[in-house]
């Protein structure tokens, strides 16, 4: 079954794609993370495999899976395992998006006992964690393609312009959390798309499934 309509036009290409949020532990019961649900990264693995591409998923904490088996599923947790994880597989990765909605701060100590209810309020400190897309634009090579995700609540194409450069990126897709029914949590989503080479494409509100798809398409026609 796991073969059976897969399309030819990734065949031999090698696909990275991290998905979901990170958890950063306080304490043995307790974590920072976010709303990610892992759906967009995912809807773009099965895309990417469904055109016969080899595809390894690095996956924070998510109740999605992957309705193929012959997708490689890396789990973990924090923002350091993911990078770990990340720079172990980049090297050997032709395409690398990171759909993943990173922690940008960790806790920076984790308390080995749970931590009691005492004063009315508690301050925890956070260190920044590393920029894992920064990091894996300073290592890529030419024949290597980049594409990050950003999401923003203002000034919302600058920003993601910002990242595209900042980060040695090929290309940014920009999540619109403005546009009602899509990002985080929903089944829809609305995106745009910039290149470095000064493309952009605006892709209208639908499924995560059919944006992978459209996005898929997109980057074939980069190759
Ligand atoms: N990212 C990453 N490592 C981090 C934080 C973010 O690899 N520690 C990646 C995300 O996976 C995404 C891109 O960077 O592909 C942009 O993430 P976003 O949160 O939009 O931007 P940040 O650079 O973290 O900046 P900010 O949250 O302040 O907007
Ligand atoms: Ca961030």
């Amino acid at each position: 079954v796991e073969n059976v309509g897969r399309g030819r036009s990734w065949q031999g290409e090698k696909v990275l794609i991290s998905a979901g949020p990170t958890q950063e532990a306080i304490d043995p019961v307790r974590y920072i993370s976010n709303h990610s649900s892992g759906k967009m990264g995912i809807s773009l693995a099965e895309a990417f495999y469904l055109q016969g591409a080899h595809v390894t998923v690095i996956a924070g904490p998510m109740s999605f899976k992957p309705k193929f088996s012959g997708i490689n599923w890396i789990p973990v947790v924090s923002a350091k395992d993911m990078e770990q994880a990340c720079l172990r597989e980049f090297p050997s990765s032709d395409w690398t998006i990171m759909a993943a909605a990173v922690a940008d701060y960790r806790p920076v100590t984790v308390a080995s006992e749970k931590i009691k209810k005492k004063e009315n309020t508690l301050e925890i400190s956070l260190e920044k964690t590393t920029d894992i897309l920064a990091t894996l634009g300073t290592q890529k090579r030419s024949h290597q393609k980049l594409i990050g995700f950003a999401l923003e609540t203002e000034n919302e194409e600058a920003h993601a312009l910002d990242k595209l450069q900042r980060k040695k990126l090929d290309a940014i897709v920009l999540n619109s959390l403005k546009e009602l029914g899509a990002g985080f949590g929903m089944d829809t989503n609305q995106v745009h798309v910039f290149t470095s080479s000064g493309e952009r494409h605006s892709l209208s509100l639908k499924s995560k499934e059919a944006i992978a798809q459209e996005l898929v398409n997109l980057f074939q026609s980069w190759k």
